[in-house]
């Protein structure tokens, strides 16, 4: 059977250049990009440092792209309304970081957002399964979160193909999307396994034809 489905392709802005972002979102909708990936990092949850809502804000104004933020951050609630204002359409936060987890879903969702849940590689699925029904996006971190440039855990994508049969089983809606080290050389094995979106930053960024990568990393011929 083939499993592969048309893939949502989303660039992430981390690997772009932060002094000429409009450069960065110009290549993402060149390469026909769906989405932009945003990774909002603060340094407690993750090491690293990026940007907040006002970057978002920034970015909404100059693409129709729909914006897909990765919240990497320690009380994701205390964020959300910000993000949403700022004209994000998924909100995905680390269920590592939240307490009250089916809250945030639902304070997304109140928000008019789309709500995503991440999960990093040390994470097994079953702690989702409370969440399943009410998540419109899961985003299986295939490298530990925090830095682009690092190289995919294979182990990471079982957790595809689980959470395709618990979603065919029990009708859910969610998207799946993998995040960290995909690139021409994994891609396939990937969208094989019945993945919906594929996050690529250095891979897509570093090419030196993002749009050739693009293509590859999303099967097109
Ligand atoms: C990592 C971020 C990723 C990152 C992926 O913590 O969540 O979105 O940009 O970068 P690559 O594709 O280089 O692994
Ligand atoms: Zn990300």
């Amino acid at each position: 059977m083939n499993r592969e489905k048309k893939i949502i392709f989303a660039p992430s802005l981390l690997s772009g250049n932060f002094a000429n972002v409009s450069e960065s979102i110009k290549l993402i909708e060149e390469a026909k990009a769906d989405w932009v990936h945003l990774d909002v990092m603060d340094g407690v949850f993750v090491p690293n440092i990026t940007f907040g809502h006002k970057m978002v804000k920034d970015i909404n104004n100059i693409t129709k792209l729909p914006l897909d933020v990765h919240l990497m951050t320690v009380h994701p609630e205390n964020h959300i309304s910000d993000f949403a204002d700022a004209g994000a359409d998924y909100i995905t936060f680390h269920l590592e970081a939240a307490v009250h987890s089916h809250r945030i879903i639902q304070q997304i969702k109140e928000l008019g957002c789309k709500a995503g849940i991440s999960i990093v590689p040390g994470t097994p699925v079953t702690a989702l399964s409370e969440l399943l029904p009410y998540l419109d996006l899961i985003l299986i971190m295939s490298v530990n979160p925090g830095f682009g440039g690092q190289s995919l855990i294979e182990k990471t994508l079982d957790k595809i193909e689980l959470l395709n049969t618990l979603k065919n089983n029990a009708g859910y809606n969610y998207l799946l999307s993998i995040d960290g080290g995909v690139n021409r050389d994994n891609a396939a094995l990937i969208r094989q396994k019945g993945i919906d979106v594929i996050i690529s930053g250095s891979s897509f960024f570093n090419s030196e034809i993002p749009e050739f990568e693009a293509n590859l990393i999303r099967g097109n011929k």
